[in-house]
This record gives C-alpha cells, sequence and structure tokens, in this order.
C-alpha cells in the first residue's frame, strides 16, 4: 500500500469503500472528458475501474485531509513495453471540481513525481493536455515539465490534439539541487 503525504493531502492506494467519493466526480460532465474517457453513467462502473486501478497498481486516489474526502486521482502508467524499457511513465489526473482553481492537483503531481524519481527510481515522466484545457496547462508547467510535441491522440471521442510535455530525472534532480 503506497500513502505519500503533502501539506492537504493524502496519496493513497485505492479502496472499493471509496466508490462514493470517487463517482462524485467521475460522473461530472466536466471532469472525464477534458481527460480522454466518459462520465461514469453508475458506481458500479465506478466499482469497476477501482478494481482495476486496484490490479494494475499505477493509481492513487487524493485525499482531503480537512475535509476527510476522495477528490481525485493520480495515475503513473506504462503506456507499452518501451515505457518500461526506458523507465517512463505517464502522469494523469483528475479532480473533484469543488476543488479547482485552489493548487490542490499542482500539490499532489509535485509530491507524485518525486515519489516516481526519488522511490521508483524512473528516468522519465511524460504528461499531456488537449489543446483546449488551459487549466491542465498550467498543471504541467508549474510541475516542472516542458513542452516537447503535439500529436492526434485517439479518445473515446475521436482524435484530439494534444500537447506532450517531459521531465527527465536529471532535470528533476538538477532543479532540486538548485533550490
Ligand atoms: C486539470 C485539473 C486537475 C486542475 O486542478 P486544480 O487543482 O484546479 O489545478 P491548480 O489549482 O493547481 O491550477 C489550475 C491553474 O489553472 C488556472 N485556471 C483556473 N481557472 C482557469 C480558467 N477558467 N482558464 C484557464 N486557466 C484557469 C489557475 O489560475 C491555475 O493556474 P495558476 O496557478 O498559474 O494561476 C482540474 O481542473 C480537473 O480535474 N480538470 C478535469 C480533468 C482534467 O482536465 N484532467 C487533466 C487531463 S490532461
Amino acid at each position: 500500500m503506497i500513502s505519500l503525504e503533502t501539506s492537504r493531502l493524502i496519496l493513497r492506494s485505492p479502496k472499493v469503500s471509496d466508490a462514493k467519493d470517487v463517482f462524485e466526480y467521475c460522473r461530472d460532465t466536466e471532469v472525464g472528458p477534458s481527460a480522454g474517457w466518459s462520465p461514469h453513467k453508475n458506481i458500479k462502473e465506478t466499482i469497476e475501474i477501482i478494481k482495476k486501478f486496484k490490479r494494475e497498481q499505477d493509481v492513487l486516489l487524493v485525499y482531503h485531509k480537512e475535509d476527510k474526502k476522495v477528490i481525485g486521482s493520480v495515475g503513473f502508467h506504462i503506456r507499452n513495453v518501451e515505457d518500461y524499457q526506458r523507465k517512463t511513465r505517464e502522469i494523469g489526473y483528475v479532480l473533484n471540481r469543488e476543488y479547482w482553481g485552489e493548487g490542490l492537483m499542482t500539490e499532489a503531481v509535485k509530491e507524485l513525481i518525486t515519489f516516481c524519481f526519488e522511490s521508483l527510481k524512473l528516468e522519465m515522466l511524460v504528461c499531456s493536455h488537449f489543446d483546449f484545457n488551459e487549466r491542465s496547462r498550467r498543471v504541467i508547467l508549474k510541475c516542472g515539465f516542458q513542452y516537447s510535441l503535439t500529436y492526434e491522440r485517439e479518445t473515446s471521442f475521436g482524435l484530439r490534439n494534444t500537447l506532450l510535455y517531459k521531465l527527465s530525472s536529471i532535470d528533476y534532480f538538477k532543479e532540486k539541487i538548485n533550490l
């Protein structure tokens, strides 16, 4: 069981008993589609996704300490064999709309980056956003990623123009020394 802590949040492994909180943001039409997936139609769908997260061990839920509630998730996914061989993962995230604009996802992603480079010893992290997703672009830039390229990504809604960013462990540790 992974558990990481920031000043306002705990990032921890998912449990089926989190389904109610997770469904609350997964059913929101403003959340999933911005990340490329359809809103959940019912809580059964959410339970199946939580079971998948538990099997694949590549998603942590974002728990709000003060409100005592799961308000989002952060993922660190292996997308293909090359990712595995090159110690690369793709970071993804979503947050309950009630909590947008408080800097919470930036806080969560920075902690996940530290975990990926310092505990998992990964060499590269990538992160992407659709061209219209200005909020996500800000999170990515505030977390130190550098723009790499734009491509068309296959999603549940067809092809979407997607901007890809990278952060290497070398750049992460260089920045840490400079702080
Ligand atoms: C993307 C998301 C996780 C951001 O979470 P968050 O906690 O609100 O992010 P932060 O508060 O750390 O940063 C949001 C940034 O967007 C900016 N922002 C807020 N409202 C905005 C708007 N309407 N238009 C553009 N930028 C906006 C904020 O000013 C902030 O940037 P700043 O700190 O430079 O001022 C959240 O909006 C979300 O869950 N969206 C739906 C799912 C999604 O898009 N996931 C990412 C897929 S790539």
